[in-house]
C-alpha cells in the first residue's frame, strides 16, 4: 500500500493528550487499509521555546517542506506571550505553505449533547480565508508606555485572496446543497468588506449551481444559533472564520469536537491538520480533554492524503462511541481521554 510521511507536532498543553489519540487510530486504520504513515516527531513549542529561545528550530520549515502532511495539537502557553508562540509556530506554517483554506466543519452528532433548543440540526462547513485578511504584519503598537500610545493593524485583502477562497467555496457547495453564505461586514464601516463583496460575487457567478447570500456576520452569528439549518457552506475572512467556528462548534456541542484542515489546495506544500481549539490550559494534564477533534483532525488528513476508506472508518468509530454514550466531561460524561480513544481503538481493530 501507499506510504506517507507525516510531521507531527504535539506542541502546548493538551496537545500533548489529544495528539497521541490522534496518531494512535491512524496507526489502527493503517493495519486496516494497508498504508503505512511514517511519523516524525517534532518536539516544537512552548518547550523548546523556553529552552532555545525558539518555538522551531531555524530550519524547522525546510524540515517539514517535503512532508505529506503535518499533525498538530495546540499552541499556546500561560507564561510566554501569545504573539511570540502562535506568530513562532503556527502562523508561520500556515503561510510558508501557502495554506491558504481553512476548513471547519461542525455538526451536531448523535450522543453529542447541543445547546440548541428542541431537536434544531447544524451542519455546517466554514470555509476560512488562512493567510490574509484580519491577521497582517503591517501594524504594531508604538509609543509604548507613553500617554499617546496606540496600537494598529491594517488589514489586507487580495483579489487573488478572495477569489481563490471564494471559489473553492463554491466548489465545495455544488459538491452539498448548492448553498453558499459570505460573511460580510459592508453596511459601511469596514472598507474592505465591499471589495470582499464584490470578489465573493464576480467569482461564484462561475458557478451556475451556486447560490450566493451575503450576510451581515453579527447577523450571521445569531443565526448559527437561531436557524442553523438555514446555513450549509459558509465563507469568511481570516477573523470572521475564526469567530464564526468556535461559534459553530459550541452550537454542535463543544470546542472538543472541531477539526480544522489548513489546506494548501495545489499540493505544492504540505497542509496542516488540528483541532479547532488552543492549548486549554485550564484542563491540560488532567488527562480528561476530549480527543475527538484531534481525531477527526487525523480523519481530514486521511482523506486528503488519498484515503477516504480510511477516513469514513474513523468517522463512523468515533461516532459510535460517542452515540453509545462514552463522552468526556466537556459533553457531560466522565470518560477520560485514554478511555475514550481505547474505545475508539477497539472499534478499528474489530
Ligand atoms: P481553548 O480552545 O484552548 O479553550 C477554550 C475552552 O474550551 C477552555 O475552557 C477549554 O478547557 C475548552 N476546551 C478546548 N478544547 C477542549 C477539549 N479538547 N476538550 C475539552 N475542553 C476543551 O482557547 P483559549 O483558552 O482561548 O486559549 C488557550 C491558548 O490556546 C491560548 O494561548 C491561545 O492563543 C491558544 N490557541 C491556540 C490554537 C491553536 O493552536 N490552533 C487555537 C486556539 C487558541
Ligand atoms: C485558531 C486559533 C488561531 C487563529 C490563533 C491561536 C492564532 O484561534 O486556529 O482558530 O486565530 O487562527
Ligand atoms: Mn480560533
Amino acid at each position: 500500500g501507499a506510504s506517507y510521511t507525516v510531521d507531527v507536532i504535539p506542541g502546548d498543553g493538551i496537545g500533548q493528550e489529544v495528539t497521541p489519540a490522534a496518531t494512535a487510530c491512524v496507526d489502527a486504520l493503517a493495519e486496516r487499509h494497508d498504508f503505512t504513515i511514517e511519523w516524525r516527531d517534532r518536539d516544537w513549542g512552548s518547550d523548546h521555546y523556553r529552552s532555545t529561545g525558539r518555538m522551531l528550530p531555524v530550519d524547522g520549515l525546510e524540515q517539514m517542506a517535503d512532508a505529506d502532511a503535518i499533525l498538530l495539537g495546540a499552541v499556546g502557553d500561560v507564561d510566554i506571550p501569545d504573539d511570540v508562540t502562535l506568530w513562532g509556530l503556527l502562523i508561520p506554517i500556515r503561510r510558508e505553505f501557502d495554506q491558504y483554506i481553512n476548513l471547519r466543519p461542525s455538526r451536531t452528532l448523535p450522543g453529542v449533547p447541543s445547546p440548541l433548543a428542541g431537536d434544531k440540526k447544524l451542519d455546517v462547513v466554514v470555509v476560512r480565508e488562512n493567510v490574509e485578511g484580519e491577521y497582517s504584519e503591517i501594524g504594531g503598537r508604538f509609543r509604548r508606555g507613553q500617554p499617546d500610545e496606540l496600537a494598529l493593524q491594517e488589514a489586507i485583502f487580495t483579489r487573488k485572496g478572495v477569489s481563490r477562497v471564494t471559489r473553492f467555496a463554491a466548489q465545495l457547495a455544488t459538491e452539498r446543497s448548492g448553498r453558499l453564505v459570505s460573511a460580510t461586514k459592508s453596511n459601511g464601516i469596514i472598507h474592505t468588506m465591499p471589495f470582499w463583496d464584490e470578489v465573493a460575487r464576480e467569482t461564484v457567478a462561475e458557478f451556475p449551481g451556486v447560490t450566493l447570500e451575503k450576510v451581515l456576520v453579527d447577523a450571521l452569528a445569531a443565526r448559527v444559533v437561531l436557524a442553523p439549518d438555514s446555513l450549509d457552506v459558509v465563507v469568511a475572512s481570516n477573523l470572521f472564520g475564526d469567530i464564526l467556528s468556535d461559534l459553530a462548534a459550541a452550537v454542535a456541542g463543544s470546542l472538543g469536537v472541531a477539526p480544522s484542515a489548513n489546506l494548501n489546495p495545489e499540493r505544492e506544500h504540505p497542509s496542516l491538520f488540528e483541532p479547532v481549539h488552543g492549548s486549554a490550559p485550564d484542563i491540560a494534564g488532567k488527562g480528561v480533554a476530549n480527543p475527538v477533534a484531534a481525531i477527526w483532525a487525523g480523519g481530514m488528513m486521511l482523506r486528503h492524503l488519498g484515503q477516504p476508506e480510511a477516513a469514513d472508518t474513523l468517522e463512523a468509530a468515533f461516532g459510535a462511541v460517542l452515540a453509545e454514550g462514552t463522552r468526556t466531561r466537556d459533553l457531560g460524561g466522565t470518560a477520560s481521554t485514554t478511555d475514550f480513544t481505547d474505545a475508539v481503538l477497539a472499534r478499528l481493530r474489530k
